[in-house]
């Protein structure tokens, strides 16, 4: 019954697991706060989600996106920034699809046809080619004008707001197109109207619009760095901790209680099943990661063909997986400058208990504390890798396992 065809695992990037894991606090947020309010006309910042790759941050956005398209909101697909792409030539593209979507092409009036044809000179030919020459407003004021009237379009159509999600933003590496789409975002999301409440009071409204941006978490720095202001009064950040053990283990529970439905070889509906052990096995190989557990979790289901997922067949599995898990921790380090690397690999060297500044300060060769500690501040609070506490401690448990035991190896 399990097949490459019926897996339910997905370590691949960029899908919507249906194993999903936790994130309620994320989930919420969105369902309960950003969206409502916005709605209702009330600010409310655009969110920042960062972390280290495999944390599901993409995932995340898409789950919020997937489930506001299917209540009527108008969203974007998953913008992905590519390095050393315009990332202004993308987010007007998707604006001219939101503005399709939100029929403004029919309108008639003039000033929406102006703003649609310099937006689409900017998605034709991205910023650097209309910046010159051209008389009226600058092309990023024309795409938050545009963004505007997508939001009042969605006001008009009732309670429908315009989702945008751009992805991989740590690539935005031209400061000027970072300013400047910042400014697009900013504008957009400040902007207020005058509206009529029922009972026939003036009032000043937001619009609709919500902006969610995902990447490493080095774009905290680049966004914070001259643009702070409007960065920070204008979005907040989270920076996404692993799953906890408790979520991974809900999220397998129905594989353990009656069974996951899966088409079976006869055109029915058979269940595979998981043991509590080989669910203890695959929350130990993964360590809270969410790529590391759709990776264990899918080398246990290819492990064997039998409807029952047993700790053996995990431990199989990831026999197959370790390189794989290993390369993905080990690129997580690498892409750390240096500094930082050796701050874990000096943390990891000392028992728990010892693994205070001063200690790990001295275990880098630096005279004091306070040498280590701006490399300390920004493996906490810019990319969650580890906490302040007293001592310090691992955040990213699958870096912690890598650095201090034998992981991959899980005997
Ligand atoms: N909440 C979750 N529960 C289970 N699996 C998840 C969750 N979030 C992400 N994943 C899985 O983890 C992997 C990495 O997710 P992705 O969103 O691509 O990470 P990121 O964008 O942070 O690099 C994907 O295979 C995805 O299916
Ligand atoms: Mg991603």
């Amino acid at each position: 019954m399990r097949t490459a065809l019926d897996c339910l695992f997905s370590p691949g990037a960029d899908t919507i697991p249906q194993v999903w894991a936790g994130r309620t606090a994320q989930l919420s947020d969105w369902r309960d706060v950003v969206r409502p309010r916005r709605v209702a006309g009330l600010p409310e910042r655009g969110r920042t989600i960062l972390g280290e790759a495999g944390l599901g941050k993409s995932a995340l956005v898409r789950r919020i996106a997937r489930d506001a398209a299917a209540s009527g909101d108008w969203v974007t697909p998953q913008l992905r920034v590519p390095s050393g792409s315009d990332p202004l030539m993308i987010l007007a593209r998707a604006l001219l699809s939101l503005a399709d979507q939100a029929g403004l092409p029919s309108s008639r009036e003039k000033r929406i046809g102006d703003q649609l044809r310099r937006v689409e000179t900017v998605a034709a030919g991205g910023i650097s080619v209309t910046l010159h020459g051209q008389p009226g407003p600058e092309p990023f004021t024309a795409m938050a004008d545009l963004l505007v009237q997508i939001g009042q379009a969605g006001l008009r159509q009732g309670d429908t707001a315009v989702l945008i999600h751009l992805d991989e933003v740590q690539n935005i590496n031209d400061a000027d197109a970072l300013s400047q789409l910042l400014i697009v975002f900013g504008d957009a999301l400040a902007h207020e109207i005058a509206a009529t409440a029922p009972g026939g009071m003036e009032f000043i409204r937001s619009l609709p619009i919500a902006v969610y941006l995902t990447g490493l978490p080095d774009f905290a720095e680049a966004a914070g760095a001259d643009k702070g202001a409007t960065f920070t009064r204008r979005f907040r950040t989270t920076i996404l901790a692993p799953l906890d053990d408790e979520d991974l283990a809900s999220a397998l529970q129905p594989f353990v209680t009656d069974g996951w439905p899966v088409p079976d070889d006869e055109g029915g509906i058979g269940r595979v099943r998981m043991t509590p052990d080989a669910r203890d096995a695959i929350l130990r190989a993964c360590g809270g990661e969410p790529f590391l557990f759709q990776l264990a979790g899918e080398q246990a289901w290819y492990a064997d063909g039998s409807d029952v997922i047993t700790r053996d067949h995990v431990l199989a599995g990831w026999q197959i997986a370790r390189p794989e898990a290993a390369a993905h921790v080990e690129r997580i380090l690498q892409r750390l400058p240096g500094r930082e690397r050796e701050f874990l690999e000096a943390m990891s060297g000392l028992a728990p208990e010892d693994r205070t500044l001063t200690r790990i300060a001295a275990e880098m060769g630096y005279p004091r504390a306070s040498n280590a500690g701006p490399t300390s501040q920004r493996l906490d609070s810019m990319r969650g890798i580890i906490a302040r506490g007293k001592p310090y401690a691992f955040r990213h448990r699958a870096v912690e396992a890598y650095l201090t035991t034998g992981w991959p190896d899980l005997t």
